[in-house]
């Protein structure tokens, strides 16, 4: 690739926590567009494992947690040099300290994610306490954008709010410097489909439903089938002319998983009540499990030779790593920090 090309392409950056594995929800939610960005855009993707302490967590897993996504994500084609880790480029907490004293108060207390997560905790433990990270959570996501001047940030609607937030830091930031410094920001929205849970589709497929509750991208074809085969579809409530939620989530799969001849048939039949279920399942497993062969594949080849993965995405952190090194340098300087001389 030539450097001119290269400074053409707009700067796409996005992040993941390490928690639970690479179900079809988070690939057709999130990493299948990670994966086709890459060729429009300048892209880096960080697996956040910062950003994953702000939750109850377990230090004796977190670091495998951390390469089990690491190889899950580039098993389906997030390219090894795109990929860093968060906790490689300690220069994202720096910033991110920095940004505690540039962003209200007021505005940071106002985000619901916050809010949600603090009730998930109280729901599960009365004695688990909410922990100043998880506060300022947002904060330190404003600094893993700003920190490479991200233009698009691909996110779902959920992060609304912290992209709002990451503009007003932005702002304040080249405000009190004096500086059109840094880029703002805007989300990157791509319509993609929220897979439901085949056994529950009231509820978001999610690894911390439990097994019945996620397709892995990794399983066994038999186990993709069986688990297609049981999904929910319809519990004979919903009125002619609608399609049910789990019927939905069956054909929106399908369509995410590269389409099917007769997916507009099935479509219409869902409509008018005549649809043949087993027929559905049946065309969304084979293209599930045609899908996912290739995957299956690299995931083992990596599996077998670990370390040369790991090095390459040690290698692609501390490429990346020069640039938030340089954001903080001038950062600190604009804003009369000191650097240590190099
Ligand atoms: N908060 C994001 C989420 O829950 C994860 C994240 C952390 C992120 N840092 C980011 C996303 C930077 C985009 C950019 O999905």
């Amino acid at each position: 690739m030539s450097i001119s090309t290269d400074s053409k392409r707009k700067q796409v950056l996005s992040g993941m926590q390490p928690t639970g594995n690479l179900h079809l929800g988070r690939y057709f939610g999130a990493i299948q567009n990670w994966v086709n960005l890459q060729e429009s855009y300048d892209c880096i993707y960080s697996i956040v494992d910062y950003h994953a302490m702000t939750m109850p967590f377990d230090p004796r897993r977190l670091r495998e947690q951390v390469w089990e996504l690491v190889f899950d994500i580039m098993a389906v084609g997030v390219k090894p040099e795109n990929i860093f880790i968060q906790s490689m480029i300690p220069e994202h907490t720096e910033l991110a300290w920095i940004f505690n004293c540039v962003s209200s108060y007021g505005e940071v207390s106002r985000m619901t994610q916050f809010k949600d997560k603090s009730q998930q905790i109280n729901d599960k433990d009365k004695d688990a306490f909410i922990s100043t990270g998880l506060f300022t959570y947002p904060v330190l996501q404003a600094a893993d954008i700003l920190i490479y001047r991200a233009d698009y940030v691909p996110v779902g609607k959920d992060q609304d709010q912290h992209l709002e937030l990451t503009r007003n830091i932005a702002n304040r930031f080249n405000q009190l410097v004096g500086k059109e410094y840094f880029v703002l920001p805007e989300t990157l929205y791509t319509d993609l489909p929220k897979v439901l849970s085949t056994a529950d589709p009231s509820k978001k497929m999610s690894a911390s439903l439990g097994p019945k509750h996620h397709i892995s991208v990794f399983s066994d074809a038999d186990v993709i089938r069986k688990q297609i085969k049981s999904a929910v579809t319809d519990s004979g409530d919903t009125p002619v002319g609608q399609i049910s939620p789990g019927v939905q989530n069956l054909l929106d799969m399908l369509k995410a998983s590269g389409g099917h001849p007769e997916m507009e048939s099935f479509r219409e039949h869902a409509i008018s009540g005549t649809l043949q279920y087993g027929r559905l399942k049946e065309s969304v497993a084979d293209v599930i499990i045609s899908m996912t062969e290739t995957f299956k594949q690299k995931r083992q080849e990596i599996a077998s030779d670990k370390v040369k993965y790991q090095e390459s995405v040690a290698a692609s952190s501390q490429v990346i790593r020069k640039r938030a090194q340089e954001t903080v340098r001038e950062v600190k300087d604009l804003i009369g920090l000191m650097n240590v001389p190099l």
